[in-house]
């Protein structure tokens, strides 16, 4: 019985894994960008077929070559545009999606540069305020509109992240802001067992 009870654990916890679905990389990595900038796009994990799309407020699920430069996996678009703003994800021959990260193109001095992953708890997060020239501003970060650090670099860290550090975040550089975008965290996964799989059944349950 209790080898039973092992095998059914293991079976819960083996029997839905999938295959490790490819994951879209944009670089500069965030999701404000300039108009005029150059960005690539990658599918990384990908085997061949996973190609990037995009649904924008006038076009869905275009692949690359109907707006960018492709070859393979990756997609460059060389100058973006406003019309360009929209929800970019990797799509396999067979359907199969990646994470999507939405672009925001503006005509903005100033952008905001934050996580495109998931944040979880415990995290530090680092938020970048970039301008178009080279070199990181002085910068001062605002959070839902209240001026919380000033720095020289441009850079700002929050040390493990906490449920409270979420909000909208923008910057300002000599007194040009960016757009705001929205720090989410998410709670940290715990180990703790899926209670259906270790409590009601009693095939299962306390030996
Ligand atoms: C893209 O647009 C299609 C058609 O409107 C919609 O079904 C799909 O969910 C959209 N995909 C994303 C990632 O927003
Ligand atoms: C996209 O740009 C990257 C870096 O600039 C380059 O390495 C890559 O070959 C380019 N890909 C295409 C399809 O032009
Ligand atoms: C702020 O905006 C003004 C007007 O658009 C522009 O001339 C100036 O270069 C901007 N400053 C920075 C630091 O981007
Ligand atoms: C940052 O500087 C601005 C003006 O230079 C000031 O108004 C603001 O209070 C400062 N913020 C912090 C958190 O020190």
């Amino acid at each position: 019985m209790k080898d039973m009870s092992l095998l059914l654990l293991l079976s819960s916890l083996f029997c839905c894994s999938t295959n490790a679905a490819a994951r879209l990389t944009v670089t500069p990595s965030s999701s404000q960008v300039f108009r005029n900038e150059r960005v690539s796009l990658r599918c990384e994990d990908a085997s061949d077929g996973w190609t990037v799309r995009r649904n924008t407020s006038n076009e869905k699920r275009t692949e690359c070559e109907d707006w960018g430069r492709s070859a393979g996996s990756s997609c460059n678009i060389s100058s973006m545009d406003p019309v360009d703003s929209g929800v970019y994800w990797c799509e396999s021959t067979e359907g199969s999606t990646s994470n999507t990260i939405t672009i925001t193109v503006s005509d903005r001095s100033v952008s905001l540069q934050s996580p495109l992953l998931p944040v979880m708890e415990g995290d530090d997060v680092t938020l970048t305020c970039r301008t178009k020239m080279a070199d990181p501003p002085p910068a001062d970060f605002y959070k839902d509109g209240v001026s919380i650090r000033n720095v020289s670099d441009g850079h700002m860290t929050l040390l493990h992240v906490s449920r409270s550090d979420e909000g909208l975040y923008k910057c300002r550089v000599q007194g040009n802001e960016s757009a705001e975008s929205r720090l989410s965290v998410s709670e940290k996964p715990t180990t703790t067992m899926d209670p259906r799989a270790t409590g009601s059944d009693p095939s299962v349950s306390v030996f």
